[in-house]
């Protein structure tokens, strides 16, 4: 089997606690060749458990790297759509952590170059390679015309929670000011541009839809299709809390997204038909090889209803998704989750914003905590 040579550009949080053992146990199908971080101590300590990969403290020298097949691209947000284009300029094929970009133009610019080199990009929607999840889609598809209602929920505690007590992470905190600088600018940047505002609130309730809400609405559009349109939206708490009616139009998925301090993950899927209900479960993607749940609720005698619990796959989603990208990568396929797919995320984050802005981001800004 075909070996490829990774390079990670961002070894925070998401490599080392996943993609690192997902890679690990892939080890026929990929090898680790070059990191690249910004923080020395998160650099030097992740090379220490990879010490035959190459080192840059720069993603430009990684994806010059002729050692490198393929980039994964795990840095902040505000970096995935240009480290993705200087890989695909220079020759390599992509993995990007979601969310693939911040704004349209910077997904359009992706897709122009991925058409024009003609590598391979897939977006690091993990959920929707669960086992639970894809055994539901096929479930679902049959079944589309009879569902009634829908409903994506994803309240979960800040990842620290979970993080401190199951992980141990290299983190650095001499990040050079010049970077930290650059962060904040094209982060300020991009957010302005996407949804032409810098208020605070609104800000917030953006990012909380690229960094958490977009694993939901990208499962939800495998799951239902593209919503007609959004119904309403609002936001409370500041911009921590997010709720949203999505038209389908024979039935709407109502959505609640939010995060707390409770070390939990309440994070689900639910489709209603006239004779069954399925819902996918997730758990914490940073305790690995928690399979996603499927649950089917369908009658039972005249009067009864049976509830079948079941995990279709043992597998930890990430590794479903890296060896999904091996084969992409070396027959030439596309992956389902695709740039064009995932710019769909970013159509309905612009509907969201908009009833959001008519909810009158001013009022918001005063009275929300
Ligand atoms: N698929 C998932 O479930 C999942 C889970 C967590 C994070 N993520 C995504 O992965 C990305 C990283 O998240 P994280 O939690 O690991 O963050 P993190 O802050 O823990 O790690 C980011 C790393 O990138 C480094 N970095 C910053 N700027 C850089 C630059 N210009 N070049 C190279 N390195 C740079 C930082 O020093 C840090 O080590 C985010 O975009 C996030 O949305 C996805």
């Amino acid at each position: 089997m075909t070996i490829l040579k990774v390079g990670i550009v961002g070894c925070g949080e998401v490599t080392q606690i996943i993609h690192l053992p997902a890679l690990r146990q892939l080890s026929e199908q990929f090898q680790i060749t070059a990191l690249c971080d910004v923080s020395p101590t998160v650099l030097d300590g992740v090379s220490a458990v990879v010490p035959l990969a190459a080192k840059y403290g720069d993603y430009r020298q990684l994806v010059a790297d002729a050692n490198v097949d393929v980039v994964l691209v795990a840095n902040p947000h505000a970096y995935h759509t240009s480290v993705a284009l200087a890989a695909l300029e220079a020759g390599k094929h992509v993995f990007v952590e979601k969310p693939m970009s911040i704004t349209f133009s910077e997904a359009d610019a992706l897709q122009e170059a991925e058409a024009r080199t003609g590598k391979t990009v897939q977006i690091g929607y993990m959920r929707r390679y669960a086992g639970a999840f894809v055994d539901a889609v096929e479930r679902i598809k049959a079944d589309r015309d009879n569902i009634r209602f829908a409903r994506v929920q994803d309240f979960i505690g800040q990842n620290r929670i979970i993080i401190d007590d199951t992980s141990r992470v290299i983190r650095g905190n001499d990040i050079p000011a010049q970077s930290i600088v650059e962060h904040q600018r094209l982060t300020d940047a991009s957010m302005v541009e996407a949804i032409g505002t810098n208020d605070p609130i609104l800000s917030r309730a953006y990012g909380l839809l690229l960094g958490l809400s977009s694993h939901d609405i990208s499962a939800m559009r495998e799951l239902l299709g593209m919503p007609k349109s959004v119904l309403h939206a609002a936001v409370r708490q500041g911009g921590a809390y997010i709720t949203a009616t999505f038209d389908y139009g024979h039935f709407v998925c109502e959505f609640a997204t939010g995060v707390d301090q409770l070390a939990r993950f309440d994070a689900y899927l639910e489709v209603y038909s006239e004779k069954s209900v399925t819902r996918i479960d997730y758990d914490t993607p940073y305790v690995r090889n928690i399979p996603a749940r499927l649950s089917i609720t369908e009658p039972e005698g005249p009067a009864g209803v049976r509830q079948v619990v079941s995990f279709p796959s043992r597998l930890d989603s990430f590794v479903v998704e890296w060896h999904a990208f091996h084969n992409h990568v070396t027959r030439g396929t596309k992956p389902k989750t695709t740039i064009a797919d995932a710019r769909q995320d970013l159509e309905i984050f612009e509907s969201i914003m908009q009833h959001l802005k008519a909810g009158s981001a001013g009022e918001l800004s005063n009275v929300a905590s």
